[in-house]
């Protein structure tokens, strides 16, 4: 019986299991075992993995998370590890490694697949940031909780006249605070790709109070930087080099008071838009891109991935997805500002 193996790296997301599910599923229509690798490229390189079938993924469409388990494991960081990645790949007589994640993950797999092994890419992220697909799942799911947030952050902001900080998730790229405050309608959105003028900021909700609002709602990235100060958790470095986020809603909102005289308040989504069902949109894509995968590794196209283009499933080369990010174009961004104040 041929075998090909899936692994879940980096952040988990809404969407995984669907993928899982599908690959499972087509790959028992060619009748190929699926070798489910534990926690990211961990699972590879201690070689701990379980078998899936019929059974291990009834039941797993509408659950969030993976099952697999995942983490934030680099197979290029510790020496030794790259070799017990190719050794064990060789060892289950893998037909093909199926690699589900995001630029990190996609970026090792990059790597082995130049060198030679028989990799197929699935991207995933809740924040939209990778190059070569119009959407990643995970993202409509977390901009829909963003969202849903910000509608109840509105009636509470409004009964005690503050302005509510709203901290969102994106590390580079602004895509869940940009789209889920338009969807929202927050007065003021923050995003790391245009640094932060906090006197704008100020001045903005100013004018909508003196129009006779009490209230504002701003809604900022993690990754949003101040000029000449980076807001972060910790000085603590992941396996890939990105440093812990978070913070930056508390330090702007003290600083919005201070200078408005406003009372403030800031809330973290964090996790929670990371955790839950998946909305039938990432559901579908996420099912979609796991069936194109198999269909890939029937080709024999690796170092390819499956790709979100217009209403089409394609394989773009992992090159293509690597390397840079996805960030918001500026001028949507200006597009936006027509809301702001
Ligand atoms: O990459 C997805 C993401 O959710 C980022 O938006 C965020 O900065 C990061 O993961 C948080 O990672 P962790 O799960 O390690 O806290």
């Amino acid at each position: 019986m041929q075998r090909i193996g899936i692994l879940t790296g980096g952040g988990d997301c809404p969407g995984l299991n669907p993928v899982l599910r599908a690959v499972v599923k087509r790959s028992a229509v060619e009748g190929w075992q699926v070798l489910g690798f534990r926690n990211g490229w961990k699972g590879v390189i201690d070689d701990e993995f379980i078998i899936l079938d019929h059974q291990s993924v009834s039941g797993i469409l509408p659950k969030g998370g993976t099952i697999l388990g995942t983490s934030r494991t680099n197979p290029y960081k510790k020496p030794g590890d790259l070799e017990k990645v190719k050794s064990n790949i060789a060892k289950h007589e893998l037909k093909a490694l199926i690699t589900v994640g995001g630029e990190d993950t996609l970026g090792a797999a990059n790597k082995l697949a130049q060198e030679g092994l028989k990799i197929v890419g699935v991207p995933k992220t809740i924040d939209n940031d990778l190059n070569a697909t119009d959407y990643t799942f995970g993202y409509d799911t977390a901009l829909n909780i963003a969202m849903e947030c910000i509608d109840r952050l509105h009636t509470t902001a409004e009964s005690h006249n503050r302005v509510m900080v709203v901290e969102i998730m994106g590390r580079h790229a602004g895509w869940i605070a940009l789209e889920a405050g338009l969807a929202g309608g927050a007065d003021v959105i923050l995003i790391p790709e245009v640094e932060i003028d906090l006197d704008k900021v100020c001045e903005l909700i100013k004018k909508r109070h003196a129009r006779g609002r009490t209230f504002s709602i701003v809604a900022v990235a993690e990754g949003a930087k101040l000029k000449d100060k980076e807001v972060t958790m910790d000085q603590k470095l992941d396996a890939f080099g990105h440093i812990r986020l978070g913070g930056i809603g508390q330090t702007i909102s003290e600083m919005i008071e201070q200078k408005t005289g406003y009372e403030t308040r800031v809330t973290v989504l964090g996790h929670i838009q990371r955790g839950g069902s998946p909305t039938a949109f990432d559901r579908i894509l996420g099912t979609r891109f796991g069936v194109q995968a198999i269909e890939l590794v029937k080709q024999e196209r690796y170092g390819f991935m499956v790709s979100l283009q217009g209403r089409n499933i394609v394989a773009v080369p992992l090159q293509e997805a690597v390397g840079s990010l996805k960030t918001v174009p500026l001028d949507y961004y200006q597009m936006a500002q027509v809301f702001f104040g």
